[in-house]
């Protein structure tokens, strides 16, 4: 085994005097809850408003600054709530208005913020605008959707396919127009180049921070406006549409210069309102450049882009640095970086990157410099469920089979305790999704035992609270690109966390003597068998995490 001795290097980010006083969200964790999955409270085996604040003592033991839940408004559930047909209405099946009032009183007396998610660039085709724009092409709500004459030959207008598959575009049979809907056709594009539209959306926005909600995740904005040509979309070279870049296809086409006044006048909103009110942001960006245009060059719109490139990177320590350090590199000075390894349309990572390496990726996420998002469940390391054809619920797979088992299996029940239906919902109710029966580690086993995943992340998160070089500090890598460790170190001023990541299922020495004379154990993935380490012989075990504080000692004679 040989030894390797960390060096230093320049930092990928460097403390500026504006971080001695940041923003909550510039260093708070937010936890995503899908509202149809957290907490069943009437018993109709779906998760609901009250649910969430019966837990919320749950999130505040955690430790998470905040919850963005994702979209509990009225709809006929075509997309589970991302077809919104009222957005300042409750759909019944989580609750009422009274009962959101209510959760939202109770998250602040705890401390918690509540972000809501917003869908712009579609309503539900039940929305009274969509009905009465159906209605005739002379509707003054005509124009507030994208209708477009079918081809000479009756053709849709564009060559454009929906996320979702299928053409992008569906007819109306009465009026003889096609209407655009990027997702599925009971998801119609509004038209955002009409004021109304604006208007009324802003509308939305004032309606929820009157209320008192502390930010909005904005939906699928990269495609909010279109390009005013509907070009064809340029296809690969075997003639097909899908390929490798449809994500630059889509840029071009649809990341169009035209959303950013549009961006700045939601900031300008939610700004205009006391508190720090924040704007997270569902991004399609093809780089990291690409990414922060979404902040605006002025720091003038979104403040955090979500980062949801680190989802699609395998398990690799190589590939993890590089996209880390080439994201920091891109930020724009005074934009504050974010991680995302989870949500609800993706596989979930201990499933990703398999059961040893969940607590990895949790540490990850707490110490790396950046607002973290963590999603419901993976602070226990709760891998997808298993669905079988016939549980299937998201209409990506229902509707299109070629999408394989689609996002059902992230999106399965929280497991509370270890009662059938592990107190998601009665055990006489059958849940909505079924409950991963063969993963035994609810919140409850978890909490009895000191050494689980959930200690493990209550204590990160812990530790990012107490340390300031974890929450706002430098980072540099020191592991001298290493293919197998991932070693960086974080300060703020006198303060000095290092944090080694084994990728590999080799044993592997490091020597931190450059930096330090002592090395603190701060904690360790290895709970049960936590070792003491020394600066310049620390030992990293197959696939272990460590959190080491460095201590300089100063030599009284010297
Ligand atoms: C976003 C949501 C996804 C939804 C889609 C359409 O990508 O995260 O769940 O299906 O928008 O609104």
């Amino acid at each position: 085994m040989t030894t390797l001795r960390l060096k230093t290097s320049s930092p990928v980010f460097n403390v500026s005097p504006s971080h001695y006083d940041l923003a909550w969200w510039q260093t708070g964790i937010i936890y995503e809850v899908y509202p149809r999955s957290f907490q069943d409270s009437d018993g109709d085996g779906v998760g609901d408003l009250r649910g969430i604040q019966q837990r919320l003592g749950y999130l505040r033991d955690l430790g998470v600054d905040a919850i963005w839940i994702t979209p509990f408004f009225r709809s006929p559930m075509a997309d589970f709530g991302y077809d919104v047909s009222d957005y300042c209405a409750i759909d019944p099946i989580f609750g009422t208005m009274d009962d959101f009032d209510a959760l939202l009183a109770d998250a602040h007396a705890m401390g918690i913020r509540v972000i809501v998610d917003f869908v712009p660039n579609h309503t539900s085709d039940q929305h009274p605008w969509f009905i009465e724009s159906r209605s005739s092409c002379e509707n003054p709500k005509r124009d507030w959707y994208i209708w477009k004459d079918p081809n000479p030959d009756g053709t849709p207008p564009n060559n454009w396919e929906g996320f979702f598959g299928g053409s992008a575009w569906t007819l109306d049979e009465r009026t003889g127009q096609y209407y655009l809907h990027m997702f599925l056709e009971q998801q119609p594009d509004l038209n955002w180049r009409n004021p109304d539209v604006i208007a009324a959306m802003s509308d939305v926005l004032h309606f929820w921070l009157k209320k008192g909600v502390d930010g909005f995740r904005l939906d699928a904005i990269t495609i909010l406006i279109k390009h005013e040509d509907f070009p064809d979309m340029p296809l690969d070279a075997d003639g097909t549409l899908y390929g490798g870049d449809l994500l630059l296809q889509l840029v071009d086409v649809h990341n169009q210069p035209d959303l950013h006044p549009i961006l700045r006048r939601f900031r300008a909103i939610t700004d205009s309102y006391p508190g720090d009110r924040v704007l997270i942001a569902e991004t399609g960006a093809a780089n990291f450049d690409e990414l922060m245009q979404f902040c605006g060059s002025q720091l003038d719109e979104v403040q955090l882009p979500m980062n949801l490139n680190t989802m699609l990177l395998p398990w690799d320590a190589r590939m993890m640095r590089d996209s880390i350090s080439d994201y920091y590199a891109c930020l724009l000075p005074g934009a504050v970086p974010n991680f995302v390894f989870g949500n609800h349309d993706q596989s979930r990572f201990a499933t990703r990157f398999g059961d040893q390496h969940h607590r990895a990726i949790n540490a990850l996420l707490m110490t790396l410099w950046g607002a973290p998002t963590l999603y419901y469940g993976d602070e226990l390391g709760m891998p997808d469920g298993r669905i079988l054809p016939h549980q299937q619920k998201d209409p990506f797979t229902v509707q299109y089979s070629d999408f394989g088992l689609g996002r059902d299996p992230e999106r399965t029940p929280m497991q509370w305790d270890e009662t059938p239906n592990a107190g998601f919902t009665p055990p006489n109710v059958e849940p909505w999704l079924p409950i991963r029966t063969t993963f035994a580690s609810s919140v409850a086993a978890q909490s009895a035992d000191p050494v689980s995943t959930l200690h493990f992340c209550k204590r990160l998160i812990q530790l990012r609270r107490q340390y300031r070089a974890l929450n706002r500090g430098s980072i540099q890598f020191v592991d001298d690109h290493h293919p197998d460790l991932l070693i960086y170190l974080r300060e703020f001023e006198d303060e000095r966390i290092l944090i080694l990541v084994n990728f590999g299922a080799l044993l592997h020495s490091v020597d931190a003597s450059t930096f330090a004379s002592r090395a603190e154990l701060l904690l360790t993935s290895r709970m049960d068998t936590p070792m003491t380490q020394s600066a310049d012989s620390i030992s990293l075990r197959p696939y272990e995490t460590l959190l080491l504080k460095l201590v300089q000692e100063v030599n009284p004679d010297d």
